[in-house]
């Protein structure tokens, strides 16, 4: 598995990108990158925000008993958060009216209702550029005429929540003023307008601070936030860097990136200008990260790349099918990431809509057992992850990233070491069951596809009578029929 950092923005090169959408993205970036250029020449890495709350000999060898600091925890985010970000499409071009509409869509098209709450505001809805030993930390007038706290009030009024962001250093990537030195101002700012969720982040600031100093800066926010005594979702966004996971829900992080940034891309070969991650990449990132995730605390895959089409004039990236944005969007949910669309969602295609409301594969990133899917097979191009859910059941993914549709078999006994003599099998995309089976159930995965089927364990038919399934939580209202007991290959896409 890959471990740091394998290269940064202020030094990618653009050779697979098309001229034009390079040229694009550098002129989006170039604030971000003179930032984190300055940054770096001026040292700023070993600056005052690296000595807060950091400890003060090095940390404790990684067999010492007990935490090094006494945990933290909000006791936030049972469940992985969903919602919205502005990042992704929309990068520094925000202000009111598009939260507003934002809000009023989500309301409309069904996605609240589906669950996503969380409207957040990424970086670039400060007012100065700078650091913030110079300039102070305020909303910019111009993009936001009436404040924070008006969106987080509309918001609220909606049943909806409002997000903000931040960062550890003097200025964030985008170059605009960070918190440091000013956590315990910010937090309380923040908890005034009525702000419900944190991304924090320190890919930029603290990109080479070893990880003492990351986690330091962390609990600095960490506890500001829970002075407010506003509950406060936290979000560590440190691209998956210095181990992340290990430390992040010790200082009361509710998520943290597991990686680099995503792009709009589902299997492109190599990093994108050396840098960003694609769905397959983020996938392989989370092999064997599921351990330190459950609820209040969750491995962050980053923002859903869904219903971006290659559109968005910030982000590179060709875009991917349907099929592969249903892929991603199902992994995401197996594997208990947050669910925070970037696309532009009051334009949404119905297709995209329609991935993102699929509630029945919602209930598994949302069942409150909170046990991200672990990889149970690797076959090469076939993989196989699987679920336990809170009814009993478990979900499982087929997966096919290779080129040609692959004929893919499950076998509970086998392949998740239950002792079930017969089980039934719901497809969450058809929203059809099937069985119940008494051998191993055979299915063909098309390219890029991640077929998601919820198994249970079906009763002992009763003596002379064939039996029925007994449907679990999601799947209710569509009782399967009576079926015979023999394994199908169903090759109905
Ligand atoms: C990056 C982060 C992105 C976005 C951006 C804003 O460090 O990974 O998700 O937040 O900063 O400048």
């Amino acid at each position: 598995m890959r471990d740091r950092a394998l290269g940064s923005r202020n030094t990618r090169v653009s050779t697979h990108a098309s001229a034009a959408r390079a040229q694009v993205w550098r002129a989006a970036l170039t604030s971000a990158a003179l930032a984190l250029a300055a940054c770096l020449v001026t040292g700023l890495v070993t600056g005052p925000a690296f000595a807060a709350d950091a400890p003060a000999a090095a940390p404790p060898a990684a067999n010492a008993p007990g935490p090094h600091y006494a945990p933290l925890s909000n006791g936030l985010a049972q469940t992985p958060p969903m919602g919205w970000i502005t990042w992704l499409q929309f990068a520094e071009d925000i202000n009111e009216p598009l939260i507003l509409q934002t809000i009023d869509a989500m309301v409309a098209n069904g996605m609240r209702d589906a669950g996503y709450v969380y409207v957040n505001l990424d970086d670039g809805w400060q007012r100065y550029k700078g650091e913030r030993s110079k300039h102070p930390l305020e909303f910019d007038p111009v993009k936001f005429p009436h404040g924070i706290k008006y969106l987080a009030d509309y918001a609220h009024s909606k049943g909806m929540k409002l997000g903000i962001y931040s960062g550890p250093g003097e200025s964030t990537c985008a170059g605009y003023t960070g918190s440091a030195g000013h956590e315990v101002q910010d937090a309380a700012m923040f908890a005034s307008w009525g702000i419900d969720h944190l991304k924090y982040d320190s890919c930029c600031s603290h990109k080479d601070a070893p990880q003492p100093v990351v986690e330091g800066v962390f609990r600095t926010m960490s506890k500001a936030l829970i002075a407010t005594k506003r509950p406060i979702v936290l979000n560590a966004c440190h691209c998956g860097w210095v181990n992340t996971w290990e430390w992040a829900a010790g200082v009361g992080a509710n998520h943290w990136r597991i990686g680099q940034d995503i792009s709009d891309d589902f299997d492109y070969p190599g990093n994108r200008e050396k840098y960003y991650f694609d769905v397959l990449d983020l996938i392989d990132r989370g092999v064997g990260l599921e351990k330190y995730a459950g609820p209040g605390h969750w491995n962050d895959y980053d923002m859903l790349i869904v219903g971006l089409d290659g559109k968005s004039p910030w982000l590179v990236g060709a875009g991917a099918s349907n099929v592969e944005y249903r892929t991603h969007f199902s992994m995401w949910s197996m594997l208990d990431s947050p669910l925070l669309v970037g696309a532009d969602v009051r334009h949404l295609d119905a297709d995209s809509l329609e991935t993102l409301t699929n509630k029945e594969i919602i209930a598994l990133n949302q069942d409150a057992l909170g046990k991200p899917a672990t990889r149970v097979r690797d076959d090469g191009l076939v993989q196989v992850f699987a679920k336990e859910l809170s009814d009993g059941s478990w979900a499982v993914a087929l997966l096919n990233r290779g080129s040609a549709t692959a004929d893919v078999t499950i076998a509970p006994r086998k392949d998740l070491q239950l002792e079930w003599d017969r089980y039934g099998v719901r497809d969450l995309w058809k929203h059809k069951d099937m069985g119940p089976y008494d051998i191993p159930f055979t299915t063909e995965v098309i390219s890029h596809e991640a077929r998601i089927l919820r198994l249970w364990k079906a009763p002992e038919p009763a003596a002379g009578k064939s039996a029925s399934a007994a449907v679990p939580g999601a799947a209710a209202g569509q009782a399967p029929g009576a079926a015979p007991l023999v394994a199908e290959r169903t090759s109905d896409h």
